[in-house]
């Protein structure tokens, strides 16, 4: 199974993409870099996790690192699209092993207001955990490439999208593969008719933009793929190609969400991710632990 790609750059203005499929949760996860200069980030590392056990790994982030050493990159940030539900975040592991700064969307601060009070942890969730958090619309410099943060919400209200130089876009959980569709939106403060927007403005995007997808569940049991164009999904994604309306989408999200079993690891992983990726305090015997709100689902 391919569960490694990298998608090179096409020339000036244009990074290098590389994708490491996570098989426990069909995330994918990025090291988007800069040819020019060297300079990279890392989006959505998976801190890799037994539920059975309550046991965490690294072993997915230290495949990260290898490569992020063996292709001679300096790391500027890492960077969480949203809280995931699905898997733990490698973001505060990452940090402490690469010195790098940790950053996500501002609007992580009214998700946390929702799980504040889902887990009864008044004080926990400090947007503090992050060293940035981007707001709609602000950019920074990958080395020589721009990259512009665009809110995307809907499948959660923090989403960001990152879009990379002059053709690339780190879509997250909002669209999938065309064959696959979308991302549902039936979490806490998800929203169907939002992601729908959400969407049709990353479909706005030039039709050779290259998008990188979040998540990716092997479609009739085809390789794991990650990475289509603005154009590829106009053409035939299966739930918003050109021609398909939002009440429409909305009827057929829905009633997909509606088949879904929550995440099995969604309430282990919003009291991590909150955090950035840091797990709770050891209590009194030296061990962590995590937290579980019972019968609210
Ligand atoms: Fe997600």
């Amino acid at each position: 199974m391919r569960t490694f790609q990298t998608s090179s750059s096409r020339g000036a203005g244009s990074p290098d993409v590389a994708g490491f499929y996570e098989l426990d949760t069909g995330s994918i996860q990025y090291v988007v870099s800069d040819p020019a200069s060297r300079r990279a980030m890392i989006v959505d590392p998976v801190l890799n996790y037994d539920p059975k056990a309550g046991r965490t790994g690294t072993r997915s982030a230290d495949e990260i690192l290898r490569h992020v050493e063996q292709a001679g990159l300096s790391v500027d940030w890492v960077i969480d699209t949203h809280p995931h539900a699905d898997h733990f975040s490698a973001g505060a592991y990452l940090k402490d092993k690469l010195g790098t700064r940790l950053a996500t969307g501002e609007k992580v601060r009214d998700i946390a207001v929702v799980w504040r009070k889902l887990y009864n942890m008044p004080d926990a969730f400090e947007p503090s955990t992050f060293d940035r958090v981007f707001a709609d619309g602000e950019s920074f410099d990958l080395g020589t490439l721009p990259v512009r943060v665009m809110l995307s919400p809907g499948h959660t209200l923090a989403s960001i999208t990152l879009i990379v130089g002059e053709d690339a876009a780190l879509v997250h959980d909002t669209l999938m593969q065309p064959d696959s569709g979308t991302s549902r939106a039936d979490f806490p403060g998800a929203d169907v008719a939002t992601l729908y927007r959400s969407i049709k403005s990353i479909l706005a995007l030039p039709g050779t933009t290259r998008l990188f997808v979040g998540h990716d569940y092997c479609h009739d049991g085809r390789e794991p793929a990650w990475e289509s164009t603005v154009a590829e999904q106009k053409a035939s994604n299966v739930h918003v190609k050109d021609g398909v309306g939002e009440a429409e989408f909305v009827r057929i999200r829905s009633e997909r969400d509606r088949t879904l079993p929550l995440p099995d690891r969604m309430l282990h992983a919003l009291q991590v991710n909150l955090r950035a990726g840091r797990l709770p305090e050891p209590e009194s015997d030296g061990h962590r632990y995590l937290r579980i709100p019972l019968n609210r689902f």
